[in-house]
């Protein structure tokens, strides 16, 4: 497996976190759009994005991205209802789908509703086929193949994603989404696999907050554990892996002239 780009940055609080990821994501929308026509960017959930979100709706950001040319996916959902407070869908609605001029039709949601979540999870992947124009086999590691830039969060036992420790989908090589019941979080969750997250031109972590650095220093830093470390196994093919994180998060990284 050839070695994997990576870079770190630490910035110094959640401001300018949001900010560097907002600049991120306007410099990507604009590289896709004059090369494929579109963007096409899979969301993370949690709470973190939220206020990258909302920075995003409002100018200049908002007026920096051709909505019209966006699609939106995300990279998990849980499997409640759209109206739930816990559904990564309505976090982003409230926060950014609603004040933006984005075509509906090209606000890809995971159906969380739906039951059992392997058919949500099947019509997830039947749609994302869809939108790259590959009926089957892995994505096309080429522009307009593949996701333009995929958002995600680690969590502090170190899952991004749904792909949760131990889960069979942080190890899945064949389906590009599946559904697993997490019994950490006691529900359902639908998800991106590492088989379609690495096809990605670009993979954005965004981490902020003392709670993060322990686990952060874990997945930068430690022996490469994937399986109890998900945020590990995340390697893009031919893209960049980025980490957007602040000075809080990254309390405990080796200091920069010692990283290799
Ligand atoms: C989810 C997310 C998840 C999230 C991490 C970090 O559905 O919960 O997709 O992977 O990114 O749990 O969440 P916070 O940003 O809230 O810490």
């Amino acid at each position: 497996m050839a070695t994997v780009d990576r870079h770190v940055e630490i910035l110094p609080g959640p401001t300018e976190l949001t900010r560097a990821a907002a600049d991120r994501i306007v410099t990507a929308a604009g590289e896709a759009v004059r090369a494929t026509d579109r963007f096409v960017i899979a969301l993370s959930g949690g709470s973190t994005p939220r206020a990258l979100f909302a920075l995003l709706a409002t100018d200049p950001y908002r007026g920096s991205i051709d909505w019209s040319r966006v699609h939106i996916f995300f990279g998990d959902e849980r499997s409640v209802p759209p109206d739930d407070p816990a559904s990564n869908y309505r976090m982003a609605r409230e926060a950014l789908l609603d004040h933006v001029p984005i075509p509906s039709h090209q606000v890809h949601r995971i159906h969380g509703e739906q039951s059992p979540a392997a058919a949500a999870a099947a019509a997830y992947e039947r749609e994302l086929r869809a939108t790259f124009d590959t009926s089957e086999g892995p994505p096309r590691v080429t522009p307009g193949g593949r996701f333009d830039l995929v958002l995600l969060g680690m969590g502090d036992n170190g899952h991004t994603a749904s792909l949760f420790p131990g889960l069979q989908a942080v190890r899945e090589r064949q389906r590009w989404t599946v559904a697993e019941y997490v019994a950490e979080v006691s529900m359902w969750r639908v998800t991106l696999t590492p088989v379609v997250i690495d096809a990605a031109a670009e993979v954005m972590f965004l981490v902020k907050g003392a709670g993060k650095a322990s686990m952060l220093h874990r997945v930068l830093e430690g022996p490469r554990d994937p399986d109890r470390l998900p945020a590990q196994i995340v390697a893009p093919h031919d893209g960049r892996l980025v980490w957007l994180v602040d000075a809080a998060a990254a309390s405990e990284l080796r200091p920069k002239e010692a990283r290799p």
